[in-house]
């Protein structure tokens, strides 16, 4: 995709307490349009305080947080919602209605912005095929597996196109197969041009992907970095040139601190 790029998302000097012991402490980060970043770190380590300051459920005790044109001194609360509908959330316990079919789980994302039923609908059929579900339109959450639920939590996230998806260990709940899964979702979902910053506490389910990682640890970020690997879903998803430092980070101690 030939886009021009511009940071959709942007954290400054923003530190948070919590309670006695933590804090998120002089964070910076800042996303480009079309990027995948996984946010990764320690359980504990301040993840998901950090997204919830960027989806801003949560608001930072100093600095700023810049998500499009949503500025968080700024923020109004009626402008939330607002913010909500152009940017897509996941969780790890997928957050579906269970009292609502797939399709209606998919179409209340979108009947808040106003959109007529005949565009509802070509659009939820068209976003169900892909990731999968269009077969189970009909069903209800709780009649499906953890993978197939996520996939539902995804197809309501990015329904109104967001330019950003924020999610917050979304295989967690999820076995290997379904894990690899819906890794291999959030990817294509990215190549279609969505943003994706993912939290997750598992360094080594990311390490061989080959995308940027920032690394938190304790209420900081350790180690911004493009890790840059040939990993297999990366070749198939026609991922982008191989740096010629790649075998060496291969070795690459996320852990370790040691930059060049
Ligand atoms: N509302 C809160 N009040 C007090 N402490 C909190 C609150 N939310 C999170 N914490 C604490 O902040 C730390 C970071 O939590 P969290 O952001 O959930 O980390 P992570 O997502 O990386 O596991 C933890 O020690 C947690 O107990
Ligand atoms: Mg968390």
């Amino acid at each position: 995709m030939n886009q021009e790029k511009r940071i959709i998302a942007g954290v400054y000097h923003v530190s948070r307490g919590l309670g006695k012991h933590f804090s998120l402490e002089d964070i910076n980060l800042q996303v480009a349009n079309g990027e995948f970043v996984f946010l990764v770190g320690p359980s504990g380590a301040g993840k998901s305080t950090l997204l919830k300051l960027m989806y801003m459920d949560d608001f930072p005790d100093k600095g700023q947080v810049v998500v499009g044109q949503f500025v968080s001194t700024r923020m109004k609360r009626k402008s939330i919602p607002d913010l909500r509908r152009k940017i897509g959330i996941i969780f790890q316990d997928f957050r579906l209605l269970e009292d609502r079919t797939v399709f209606e789980n998919v179409a209340l994302a979108m009947k808040v912005t106003g959109a007529g039923m005949p565009e509802i609908k070509k659009q939820i059929t068209d976003i169900l095929t892909r990731v999968g579900l269009y077969h189970k339109r009909y069903d209800y959450p709780p009649a499906l597996s953890g993978g197939e639920q996520q996939r539902v939590a995804i197809a309501r996230a990015v329904a109104n196109r967001p330019a950003i998806l924020f999610a917050d260990e979304p295989t967690g709940n999820l076995d290997p197969v379904a894990t690899k899964n819906i890794l291999e979702l959030l990817f294509k979902i990215n190549a279609g041009g969505t943003a994706v910053l993912m939290a997750t506490h598992d360094i080594e389910l990311v390490r061989s992907f080959g995308q940027r990682i920032i690394y938190l640890e304790e209420g900081r970020v350790a180690l911004d970095k493009e890790m840059i690997f040939v990993g297999d879903i990366r070749d198939r998803i026609g991922g982008s040139s191989v740096s010629e430092s790649a075998s060496r980070l291969s070795e690459y101690d996320i852990t370790g601190g040691e930059e060049e």
